[in-house]
C-alpha cells in the first residue's frame, strides 16, 4: 500500500535536483501536504529556481543551516513534519579536490545532525539523497546495485559514503526509519555552471575554451533531474524502508560523446558553424583520481516499483541547451568567482594555447 508522506522537510530544496523535487512535488496531485524548504543558500542555492513555480500557502521557505538541529527540530514540531527529504550537500568533486573541509562538515556532520532529530522524533521517515560515486570507479564491465561495496575514492565521494553510513548506523542502533538512494550523474535546467553538461553549454555559448579531463572517455549514466526527481517522489511513497535503490536511466556514455552531442546542439539552436565550436574543446590534465566509469543498475527500482524514466537523453539535452540559452541572467548570477579562479589556476595556460580539436 502507498505511503503518504505527508508533510514534507526538505535540506537544499534551492539546489539543482532538491528544486527540481520541489517543482515535482507541487505538480503531482498525490501530494497534498505542507513543504518546508531549509536551504542555507550557499552558492549552489537560489531561491529562483523554486520561486515563481510554488504559488502556494504549502511552501515555506526558511534560510538556516542543517547544521543548527534546533532549528529542525523546531520546524519539525511547528509544520507536524512526517518526512524529512535531504538533498543539502556539496556536491562537485572538483571542489572537494581543493576544499574537501566544507564537505565534511556539510555532508557528514550536516548528516549526523539531521539524524539527531531523527533520534529524538522516532516517527520521522528520512529519504537520504546519495550518489553512485559512493561505490567508486566501475572497468569496462559490469554496474553498481544496491549490494555493491562502498569505495569512494574521491573526498565528496567518502564524505557521501559517509554519511550513508551514519543513516544506515542510526536505522540499526536507534530504530531511525530511512531510505536511501544513489543516482547516476544528473543534467537538465538549473545545474550550476561548473558541472559538465552546463560547462560545456554555456561555455560554446559564449566561445569560451572547453577543458576536456584526460582523454574524454571516461563514461558516466544521464538522467534528467526530473526523472531523479519523479524517482523519489515514488520511492516516498512505495520504498521499503532501510533499503536502498539505485536510479538511473540506462544512457551510458563517454564524456568524448556527450560533449560531441551537446557540441552538435548548441551549433544546430545558436547557428555557430560546428568546426567553430569544436575548436573550443581542450584536451587538459586528468582530474586526480578521475573515476573511469560508473553505471548503475537499477532494476529494483523498475520492477518494484515501476520506475521508468520519461526523458530521452537527445530531448533532454536539447531542452537544456534551450534552457541555457534562455536564461544567461541565472548564468550569471550563478557563476562562481571560485570556479573561474580554480580553472584559471589549474588550467589557465592550457585553455588559452591548448591545442584545439580533439577526439570525436
Ligand atoms: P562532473 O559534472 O563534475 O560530475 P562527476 O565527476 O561527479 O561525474 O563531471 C562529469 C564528467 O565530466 C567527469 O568524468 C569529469 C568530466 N569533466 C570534464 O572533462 N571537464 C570539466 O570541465 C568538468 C566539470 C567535468
Amino acid at each position: 500500500m502507498a505511503r503518504d508522506p505527508g508533510n514534507l522537510l526538505v535540506t537544499g530544496g534551492c539546489g539543482f535536483v532538491g528544486s527540481a523535487f520541489i517543482r515535482y512535488c507541487f505538480q503531482v496531485p498525490e501530494f497534498r501536504g505542507h513543504l518546508v524548504n531549509v536551504d542555507k543558500l550557499t552558492e549552489a542555492g537560489n531561491p529562483e529556481n523554486v520561486r515563481g513555480f510554488v504559488d502556494s500557502a504549502r511552501y515555506h521557505f526558511i534560510q538556516g543551516d542543517i547544521l543548527d538541529a534546533d532549528l529542525l527540530l523546531e520546524l519539525c514540531d511547528r509544520h507536524a513534519i512526517d518526512t524529512l527529504v535531504h538533498f543539502a550537500a556539496e556536491t562537485h568533486v572538483d571542489r572537494s579536490i581543493h576544499d574537501p573541509e566544507a564537505f565534511i562538515e556539510t555532508n557528514v556532520l550536516g548528516t549526523g545532525r539531521l539524524l539527531g532529530v531523527l533520534k529524538a522524533r522516532p516517527k520521522l521517515f528520512l529519504h537520504h539523497v546519495s550518489t553512485d560515486e559512493v561505490f567508486g570507479a566501475l572497468g569496462a564491465e559490469g554496474q553498481f546495485h544496491e549490494h555493491s561495496a562502498y569505495r569512494p575514492r574521491s573526498p565528496y565521494a567518502a564524505t557521501k559514503a559517509a554519511a550513508d553510513h551514519l543513516v544506515r548506523a542510526y536505522g540499526i542502533t536507534f530504530g531511525c526509519r530511512f531510505c536511501i538512494s544513489h543516482s547516476c550523474n544528473n543534467y537538465g535546467p538549473y545545474q550550476l555552471p561548473e558541472k559538465l553538461v552546463p560547462m560545456v553549454i554555456t561555455r560554446l555559448l559564449e566561445g569560451l575554451p572547453l577543458p576536456i579531463y584526460g582523454d574524454g572517455l571516461q563514461r558516466r549514466d544521464w538522467i534528467h533531474v526530473d526523472d531523479h526527481a519523479r524517482a523519489i517522489w515514488l520511492l516516498l511513497q512505495h520504498a521499503t524502508e532501510g533499503e536502498s535503490y539505485m536510479v538511473g536511466a540506462r544512457t551510458e556514455r563517454t564524456n568524448q560523446a556527450l560533449i560531441s552531442q551537446l557540441t552538435e546542439l548548441v551549433a544546430e539552436t545558436s547557428g555557430r558553424p560546428l568546426g567553430d565550436l569544436r575548436a573550443l574543446w581542450r584536451h587538459v590534465q586528468d582530474r586526480p583520481g578521475h573515476d573511469r566509469r560508473y553505471a548503475v543498475d537499477c532494476s529494483k527500482l523498475e520492477s518494484e516499483l515501476g520506475f521508468k524514466p520519461q526523458i530521452e537523453l537527445g530531448h533532454g539535452l536539447r531542452e537544456t541547451v534551450r534552457w541555457y540559452r534562455e536564461h544567461s541572467a541565472w548564468v550569471e548570477a550563478m557563476r562562481s568567482p571560485g570556479h573561474t579562479a580554480f580553472l584559471e589556476q589549474n588550467y589557465g595556460g592550457r585553455l588559452d594555447a591548448g591545442l584545439p580539436g580533439g577526439k570525436d
